[in-house]
């Protein structure tokens, strides 16, 4: 609920804000929230952070579909102000076309953000280059085993995907970054207290000026000082 009162003050402080969202499992409460709110997101712009490789729009497990069907049809987006990697295309096309579209409506306002188990933010696995745009990424083998149960088998999780780089992602003005449950303690607290390096590619937000973290306890468990509750 935070999450998307923190969106929903900046729909209402510039209505026609460029926002950046993200998909996942821990998303879902933010999208309900916000269709909960009947605010108007007509004047918005949106950028999604990734697609799978592979997974044409209209297919039910690409990122397309999630924002269509959680969000996008719910709050009165214009279509042609949605915009998401191409999945079902070359590539490199796609990731040209997604880099024109940023450089001609950027830089986005609020970019909203999960973190994986590895620490990773949008596809930005371990490893990542924090000078990347958007590019053309592997999945790792930790993001592929938490995504499975989207898929009727692991092996039909896609292995590749397009992202905003992390070049891209400290570009935003605002950044948000939403974490729950135990599974996710362990980046959070690298992300927080650790050293900024590669390894865990969400430390590379210790760089941006503004960022909020919104973490339930169970995500918070691991920062020093913290009582687990
Ligand atoms: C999704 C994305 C990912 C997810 C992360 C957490 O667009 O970019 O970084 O935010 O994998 O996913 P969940 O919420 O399913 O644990």
């Amino acid at each position: 609920m935070h999450t998307a009162t923190l969106i929903a003050e900046q729909v209402h402080l510039k209505s026609s804000s460029v926002i950046g969202w993200a998909t996942g499992g821990t998303m879902l409460g933010v999208y309900r929230s916000l269709r909960d709110m009947n605010l108007s997101f007509q004047h918005t712009r949106a950028f999604n952070l990734d697609e799978y490789i592979g997974l044409p729009a209209a297919h039910p497990q690409s990122y397309h579909h999630y924002m269509r069907h959680n969000f996008f049809d719910h709050v009165g987006m214009p279509e042609a102000q949605c915009h998401i990697p191409d999945g079902g295309c070359d590539p490199e096309h796609a990731i040209a076309k997604y880099e024109a579209l940023l450089a001609a409506h950027g830089p986005i306002d609020l970019q909203l953000l999960g973190l994986g188990k590895n620490g990773h933010i949008g596809f930005n696995e371990p490893g990542a280059s924090f000078n990347g745009t958007v590019h053309k990424t592997v999945l790792s083998p930790t993001t592929i085993e938490a995504n499975a149960r989207y898929f009727e088998a692991s092996t039909d999780v896609p292995r590749e995907a397009i992202t905003m780089g992390i070049k891209t992602i400290l570009s935003a003005r605002k950044i948000v970054l939403l974490a729950c449950g135990h599974a996710k303690a362990d980046a959070v607290a690298e992300m927080i207290e650790g050293v900024m390096s590669i390894t865990c590619p969400a430390t590379a937000l210790q760089l941006h000026d503004d960022v909020t973290i919104v973490l339930d306890s169970a995500a918070a468990s691991e920062l020093q000082g913290c009582e687990p509750s």
